[in-house]
């Protein structure tokens, strides 16, 4: 079967067919998914059925795999392998947390606007997330995933706010991000270890050589200004970046595997009944140097 790409929506995301991704692709076929993430940001693929080790080898394809904050720190862990990140509600025993639960209070910062990772001083390129189980429908939401086409946000501000932001350089922190759903309660050594880490404001995509304005939940202020004015002005562009003409809604089936280009998106989850499992894995490539080495 050879591989289909059809753009979605508003044509920033697109569904490819006529790959098996749990089996062996080759270097022909990895090279078309990266022109495809090139062209698009998102890509959607259904009916996949991966185990988190078919996960790991997949995506290992695309670059060295981040083990994200959850599975760095010490204890026991539902998964197994430290690459594949925990997007669930469950805890070791596969029980649903409790609302008051300190990791699901933590995981849901995933809920604002954001780029992964932006407060490591080398962050990440590629997420994959792969849908295992999911909540019924619920009143608040169905647990959807909401992508939004940072390069179409940046095309569409005037030219003097391109040529006013161009070399702003802005501080990302993961416990600002947490502080905005009033989540404080960080161990100190947790904070000691990621420490905040500045990142380019606009950054040109290397694949695609657009421009892309680099946003994210995790952005705190702008170096060099005062921090209310460097936030508000964050805010505001947040606010552009995440009106509906650029956002892309996906509504998971069990199977589904969804990569997106950090570089160039943000995201966020919905919310969804709480008393029912949801269980996506991902697993994430990291980039090879800050954003601050970029040209814009
Ligand atoms: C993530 C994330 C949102 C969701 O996995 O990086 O932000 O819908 N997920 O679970
Ligand atoms: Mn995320």
């Amino acid at each position: 079967m050879s591989i289909a790409i059809r753009p979605l929506g508003n044509q920033f995301a697109a569904e490819v067919t006529g790959l098996d991704l749990s089996g062996a692709i080759d270097a022909a076929g990895i090279a078309a998914i990266w022109r495809a993430i090139d062209d698009f940001c998102v890509l959607v693929f259904r009916d996949q059925s991966l185990s988190d080790r078919q996960l790991h080898d997949f995506a290992a394809r695309f670059g060295p795999l981040e083990i994200g904050r959850a599975a760095a720190r010490p204890g026991r862990r539902r998964l197994s392998i430290p690459q594949i990140g925990d997007i669930s509600n469950l805890d070791e025993d596969n029980r649903v947390r409790d609302l008051f639960d300190r990791r699901r209070l933590d995981s849901l910062g995933n809920r604002l606007w954001h780029t992964d990772a932006s407060y490591m001083p080398v962050p990440v390129v590629l997420g994959m997330l792969h849908a295992v189980a999911l909540p019924p429908p619920s009143p608040f939401g169905n647990g959807e995933t909401e992508f939004a086409d940072m390069r179409a946000a940046y095309d569409a501000l005037p030219d003097a706010t391109k040529a006013a932001i161009n070399d702003l350089v802005v501080e990302h922190d993961v416990f600002w991000s947490r502080a905005l759903v009033g989540f404080t309660d960080f161990p100190q050594a947790e904070k000691d270890q990621y420490p905040p880490s500045p990142q380019r404001l606009v950054r040109t995509h290397p694949g695609s050589k657009r421009k892309t304005l680099y946003l994210s939940a995790h952005g705190s202020h702008v170096v060099g200004w005062p921090v209310a004015d460097g936030r508000l002005l964050l805010l505001d562009l947040s606010a552009h970046a995440t009106r509906e003409r650029f956002v892309y809604r996906h509504e998971w089936r069990v199977g589904d595997l969804v990569i997106w280009d950090n570089r160039c998106t943000m995201h966020r989850g919905r919310p969804h009944d709480e008393t029912k499992a949801r269980d996506l894995r991902r697993a994430t490539t990291l980039d090879q140097g800050s954003t601050l080495s970029e040209a814009a």
